[in-house]
């Protein structure tokens, strides 16, 4: 397999005595959808934050195309590409749709051609774009997730990272926002997507860790993954 886009090796977290990240590996590939998954408490979100350079990291790397990521202040990582969806569909509730959506270029070096990035990003979620000078603080939380990826989309990412997407989320929602994080991918962009709701996650994903403890304990591609006796014990109900 080709050298991974991004690499995490011997990444370790602690908050005071706890251990929340205990060294672990990861590669995503480019243009693919790698998962992390596992139950709450796993460590999940705190991998992600120390990706974005959000939480201290007591060890380890992280490599994205051969550039050394591992000590940058969070807005040189979202710069060099590494976006992270804002959790909890944390939009600025009073301000537009739209000036949600301009909010993501802000970091961008290449401010690019911000019309045409906007009319993407209207096709890909057309809700949106019917509500672009409506608040933010009016839409549903479907709605409100869909504008918090666009947003990051702004920011022209070479890596989406995603924490629990699905979270409070109606099935036919989670339906909805699964099949455009596979339809941007599709598109070519590289997608790591944080998830307790395992069997979605593994159904779209390529590649797929499983987070217990801090601790990776199973690695594979997705459907290995899904088929594998553990993870249906552990995770699927069976
Ligand atoms: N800010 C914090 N201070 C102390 N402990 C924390 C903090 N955030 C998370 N933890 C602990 O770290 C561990 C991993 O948490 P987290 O990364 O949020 O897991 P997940 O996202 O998989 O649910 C848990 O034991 C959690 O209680
Ligand atoms: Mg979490």
């Amino acid at each position: 397999m080709s050298t991974p886009l991004l690499q995490v090796s011997g990444l370790q977290v602690n908050y005071g005595h706890i251990e929340a990240v205990k060294g672990i590996d990861l590669a995503l590939h480019e243009g693919q959808i790698t998962t992390l998954v596992g139950a709450n408490g796993a460590g999940k979100s705190t991998t992600l934050l120390a990706l974005s350079g959000l939480v201290k990291k007591a060890a380890g790397r992280v490599m994205l195309d051969g550039k050394d990521l591992s000590k940058m202040a969070p807005h040189t990582i979202v710069a060099n590409g590494v976006v992270q969806v804002a959790e909890g569909r944390a939009t600025l509730t009073t301000l537009t749709v739209q000036e949600n959506l301009e909010l993501g270029a802000y970091a961008r070096r290449d401010k690019g051609n911000r019309a045409a990035d906007l009319a993407h990003i209207y096709e890909l979620f057309p809700v949106l774009k019917d509500r672009a000078n409506g608040l933010a603080g009016n839409l549903s939380g479907g709605e409100q997730q869909m504008l918090a990826i666009g947003r990051a989309l702004m920011a022209k990412p070479r890596v989406l990272m995603l924490d629990e997407p699905s979270m409070g989320l109606a099935p036919i929602i989670v339906q909805d926002i699964f099949r455009i994080l596979r339809d941007i991918n599709q598109a070519g962009l590289t997608i790591f997507l944080v998830e307790q709701n395992v069997k979605q996650a593994l159904k779209i994903a390529d590649r797929g860790y499983v987070l217990e403890t801090g601790t990776v304990v199973l690695s594979g591609t997705g459907r290995e993954l899904l088929v594998n006796p553990k993870v249906q014990e552990a995770y699927l109900g069976r």
